[in-house]
């Protein structure tokens, strides 16, 4: 007799779909089959059972531009709970002079205890030098493998110039790390948010001006160039545009190990949004793009060229958005998502088939647990993984309203949306935390997880 069974739901991994039982014991999956049984018994007719989904891009109370995103840890990973992810990876601030050890330190106490779900941060670095390379060894000691850095926003002191960018890269493969990178031409940006400004140009639809696709494909072939010359793991984060994928996929054919994230922002929203007169809530970077390159990133995601789907979960509240005075520079950049990543995932790919529900299922699942060194514990359906399973209603229509989901935030950039298939249950390591869309969970309930050496993505190529 196991402590839960889930019964009569179709088991999607992202490589088969089966009607298997799953049982649970403790934290963990014991057993896949038939004829199991359980104290408690959940009855998933019609549902699909899924793995928990892993955002590893998330921002909670994040200072930016005279606000604070909306989400702390508690409230954003409960909201994630209720979109059936189970896992967020969030990043650490580091203050001028800093190595990273303060900055872990930091943000570990701000999450711990806090936060729903299990967790992890990344590492995040704004220059390199002997501190930080000593502090490497230090952060994999505490489970932390990747670091992230910007090729963007000099002026506000986070920019690595390619010299920097480079040593890092070769430190990082030393250390075992995965190097994510926010990839966008930081001095050309500048210069054209300056010469927009000297126009007068200053409406959200001159956003996208500002930072052109070429401005995001230059740098993630800089960096791919630069991590394949240092043998290093490269991970670009919140990949708008499918012109950027060929620089990695031409990379990784020739065995690199450089890889793509993208977000379901720049999968269902187009730069027509800043045409609307709530505009800026749509103002993110890099921002959403033309059509056409949201067509190259969902065939990426079938195609295997972006390894994984994360959310750059950002959220302000409408007040801080409509702060912005009418001058884009002064918008808070970012939008909710962690609570709609899964069903905007799902649901954007359901069209192409399932081929590609299971493809959006990988790169929510297996390929971040894989890259960030949490498999084969995390994202996948296997005895002796933890329990962390989403059961999805493949057939729930849901109009989407800022008002009815959980995020700490009263705006969404999907307000209207109609999505077909919602996740209702979610269990954690376990523990039931959403039942039929209640929260039955307890508070600060996520474990602080130590991660391992990144592993390469399941792939075709
Ligand atoms: O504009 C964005 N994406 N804000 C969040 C921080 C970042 O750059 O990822
Ligand atoms: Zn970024
Ligand atoms: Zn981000």
């Amino acid at each position: 007799m196991h402590d839960l069974v889930i019964k009569g739901g179709l088991v999607r991994d992202g490589f088969s779909s089966r009607p298997f039982e799953i049982a649970i014991e403790g934290e963990r999956i014991a057993a896949i089959g038939y004829g199991l049984s359980g104290r408690r018994e959940i009855i998933a007719d019609g549902k699909w059972v899924l793995p928990g989904a892993i955002d590893v891009h998330t921002h909670m109370s994040l200072p930016f531009a005279g606000a604070v995103s909306a989400d702390d840890f508690a409230t954003g990973s409960r909201a994630a709970a209720f979109g059936g992810v189970t896992t967020l990876i969030d990043f650490m601030s580091q203050q001028p002079g800093e190595g990273l050890r303060p900055g872990i330190e930091r943000r570990l106490a701000e999450a711990a205890g806090a936060t729903a779900i299990d967790y992890s941060i990344h590492a995040l670095t704004r220059r390199f030098d002997h501190r930080v390379r000593a502090d490497l060894d230090w952060a994999r000691e505490q489970g932390i493998t990747s670091i992230k850095v910007f090729t963007a926003y000099r002026r506000q002191g986070m920019m690595l110039e390619d010299d920097a960018l480079y040593f890092l890269l070769e430190a990082a493969r030393d250390a075992g790390f995965l190097v994510t990178v926010h990839a966008e031409s930081g001095l050309i940006i500048e210069g054209l948010i300056d010469r927009l400004a000297e126009g007068g140009h200053l409406g959200v639809g001159h956003h996208p001006r500002s930072r052109p696709v070429f401005t995001e494909v230059e740098p993630v072939a800089r960096v791919v160039t630069l991590a394949e010359a240092a043998r290093a793991w490269l991970y670009v984060v919140h990949l708008s545009c499918g012109s950027a994928l060929p620089a990695l996929t031409a990379a990784r054919t020739r065995g690199a190990s450089v890889f793509a994230e993208t977000c379901p922002q720049y999968l269902w929203l187009d730069e027509s949004a800043f045409q609307r007169p709530d505009g800026h809530c749509f103002a993110t970077c890099p921002p959403i793009r033309p059509r056409a390159e949201q067509e190259g990133l969902v065939a990426g995601i079938v195609d295997g060229s972006v390894a994984t789907v994360a959310t750059d979960h950002c959220p302000f509240t409408r007040a801080a958005k409509d702060g912005w005075g009418g001058d884009f520079r002064q918008i808070p950049m970012g939008m909710p998502g962690i609570e709609t990543l899964l069903p905007l995932t799902l649901a954007r790919l359901a069209p192409l088939g399932d081929g590609a529900i299971d493809a959006g299922i990988r790169a929510l699942t297996i390929n971040p647990a894989r890259l960030f060194g949490l498999a084969p514990r995390k994202g996948t359906i296997a005895a002796g993984a933890d329990a962390d399973l989403v059961i999805f209603d493949p057939a729930r229509v849901v109009r989407i309203a800022a008002g009815r989901l959980h995020m700490a935030t009263d705006h969404s950039p999907y307000e209207g949306f109609e999505v077909r298939g919602w996740p209702i249950t979610t269990i954690g390591r376990g523990q039931i935390l959403v039942e039929n869309g209640e929260w039955v969970g307890q508070p600060g309930g996520g474990r602080r997880l130590h991660r391992g050496p990144p592993e390469r993505p399941v792939m075709p190529l």
